[in-house]
């Protein structure tokens, strides 16, 4: 898993890609690579409970805490899907990290001024590495919406930071149906905003008590 901190590493990204595109050294409009950066899964904000503060549970479980007594509250989630380049390509390797809030909203983060209560057996911060086959999965529960002003409710949503050797993707996946989704600043700043949102879908292959929700990745790798 690595380590570096996603903003940082992210700018350098940036840094790097507008140096080259200034030098004239990576073709625009038009362009293969302005094709590769359109098929490219949309950016979302980091939003301000990224869990600095704990390490992320790296087992693929959300639902259960180490030395916890019991499995989080909510309805349980099985999140899956593939992350590929924009040429369709498996991305071996990349580090997928998801954090979210609990089932009433409250992020395990001290800055979450919600008065929502914690749940003991839900930290809300996984990792996973995806197999040549480019998979990553995680159990975990699907959050509510969550106001973050008296009059402004999010709607659910569950973040992720991916990391490959020449990218970071840094967005947020939502869910069908959220009566907040017409107003949230942030889902409509991306271009294509149904683009974000995935419908659950009952388990099929996994365990009954889970809902399944699907979400492929583009990005460069
Ligand atoms: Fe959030």
């Amino acid at each position: 898993m690595k380590t570096d901190r996603p903003l940082s590493r992210r700018r350098n990204i940036l840094k790097a890609s507008a140096a080259l595109l200034a030098a004239g050294l990576l073709p625009t409009t038009g362009s293969v690579f302005s094709q590769m950066l359109m098929n490219r899964t949309q950016d979302q904000i980091l939003g301000p409970f990224y869990p600095i503060m704990s390490k992320p549970n790296l087992t693929g479980d959300l639902t259960r805490v180490p030395g916890g007594s019991g499995r989080a509250k909510g309805q349980l989630l099985i999140v899956k899907g593939r992350v590929i380049d924009p040429t369709g390509k498996p991305v071996e390797g990349a580090d997928v990290e998801i954090w979210q809030a609990n089932s009433v909203g409250r992020y395990a983060h001290p800055d979450d001024t919600n008065p929502a209560p914690l749940d003991p057996n839900f930290e809300g911060f996984g990792a996973v590495t995806t197999g040549p086959d480019g998979y990553y999965q995680f159990k975990t529960i699907k959050p509510p919406p969550y106001p973050i002003t008296p009059t402004i409710t999010r709607p659910a949503h569950i973040h992720f930071d991916v990391r490959g050797r020449h990218d970071e993707l840094i967005t947020q996946m939502y869910f069908e149906g959220d009566p907040y989704h017409k107003t949230d600043p942030f889902l409509q700043s991306a271009p294509n905003p149904e683009a974000l949102i995935v419908k659950l879908s009952p388990p099929v292959h996994e365990d009954p008590e889970f809902m399944v929700a699907e979400f492929d990745i583009v990005f460069r790798g």
